[in-house]
């Protein structure tokens, strides 16, 4: 162990909060105890909430985003169905993969990594398919990869102007409780989020919640599914239980996580969320370098892709980050390896402990050779955050640092 904390910036699993590390400081319990429903029930309401769903279902199963993409699809699809999807990153590729993998005919349409969902495109494949043969289409809102976010409204309305049926999927793991998400405004059937990142807490659930639509279309799905069945957990959830052994300790964990986010609002949340992503992207220009992300259009507010010039490794920062600083900073996956490092910006984080990731990726950069003035990042970065810092009520700086 090296003395004080590991920086923890990658894009999930992000720090842990302290109400929530104190709520799962609790002996194992008994699930089919009577009184477990008084946890659970009051759990699947308020998540609703958190996806801002009117009707529906929100289900928990012991599990990560990726069975958060299972559940969706099996639930809701047959073999051969076709799905309209885009690929802009590791993660919007590995659920394309997914769909294949479940015998889906994925329509993929290939987008440059750096850009999101492209709409226009979307909406003309939607206008064209006059048999409704698409049954899905899905959104990635936040591709963790590149730090890119999609609006998901507009998608909403290429299939409204389409008159098109198909169920609307979103990927909001690394933006669902950190980045505004209106799962009934914007008209979505089914929407996939994990513990490990807005949420604040370790890894080990898989959140999805499902519209009115998608649980009618459970009826004539076909994909096999067992594990991951709504039918089984609606038999059991709706009064209070599971289907199998849930996971009693994250469960205790996510009811503090859910009223952490309550108590700070879930608009101050994603207003949080947009200053301190401000910060970071204010040191990125002090630097001289700029996002994956293409435009200011598609900036993600809960992780940064940054590009490092040409003949320098952005894994190599990271490294350098991680072995002489203690600092974790997110390597570039795929196509995006070497070519860029992130910073994580979610999750239970403030100005200060940020400005830790900002110096950090600053002396790292430095040191693999980078032409970086020490010192200008970080200072970009902490005189917008002065300059931002809100006069806090001593009330409410109380009860925010719970
Ligand atoms: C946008 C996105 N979708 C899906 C996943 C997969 O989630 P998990 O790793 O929890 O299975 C991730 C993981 O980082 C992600 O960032």
């Amino acid at each position: 162990m090296r003395p004080g904390n590991n920086g923890l910036f990658i894009p999930g699993p992000t720090n842990l909060p302290h109400p929530l590390r104190f709520a799962m400081d609790l002996p194992l319990e008994d699930q089919r105890a009577p009184d477990f429903p008084n946890l659970t029930l009051g759990l699947f309401e308020d998540l609703k909430r958190i996806f801002k769903l009117d009707g529906g279902r929100v289900f928990i199963y012991p599990g990560s985003g990726t069975g958060g993409w299972e559940a969706a699809i099996t639930n809701t699809l047959s073999p051969g169905d076709t799905v309209l999807a885009s690929v802009f990153g590791q993660f919007s590729l590995l659920w394309v993969d997914l769909c294949q993998r479940h015998h889906l005919n994925v329509e993929a349409i290939d987008v440059d990594w750096g850009e999101g969902v492209p709409v226009e495109q979307y909406a003309e494949r939607l206008a064209a398919d006059k048999e409704h043969k698409i049954k899905a289409v899905l959104v990635c809102q936040n591709e963790t990869a590149t730090g890119v976010t999609s609006d998901v409204a507009p998608v909403r309305k290429a299939l409204d102007d389409a008159g098109h049926p198909a169920l609307l999927m979103v990927d909001g793991v690394s933006s669902i409780a950190s980045i505004d998400f209106r799962m009934s405004e914007w008209g979505v059937d089914l929407a996939v989020s994990g513990s490990q990142k807005g949420f604040m807490l370790p890894t080990g659930l898989a959140i999805v919640a499902a519209s009115e639509k998608a649980l009618e279309a459970t009826k004539t799905a076909k994909c096999p599914r067992c594990f991951f069945d709504f039918d089984d957990m609606i038999r059991t959830n709706k009064d209070g239980f599971f289907p199998y052994t849930p996971a009693t300790t994250l469960l205790r964990g996510l009811r503090a996580s859910v009223d952490l986010l309550f108590a700070e609002g879930l608009d101050n949340v994603f207003a949080r969320h947009h200053r301190l992503a401000e910060g970071v992207r204010k040191a990125i220009d002090a630097w001289g370098l700029t996002l994956c992300a293409k435009e200011p259009k598609w900036y993600s507010d809960t992780v940064s892709a940054i590009c490092v010039p040409e003949g320098f490794d952005g894994n190599e920062v990271v490294k350098v980050a991680y072995a002489r600083f203690n600092l974790s900073l997110g390597v570039g996956l795929n196509k995006v390896a070497g070519r860029v490092f992130r910073i994580g910006h979610l999750g239970w984080l403030n100005e200060l402990m940020l400005l830790q990731a900002i110096v950090g990726a600053e002396m790292a950069m430095r040191d693999i050779g980078m032409p970086i003035d020490i010192g200008s990042g970080v200072g970009a970065a902490s005189e917008y955050y002065r300059l931002t810092a809100a006069p806090v009520a001593i009330e409410a700086a109380t009860a925010l640092r719970m």
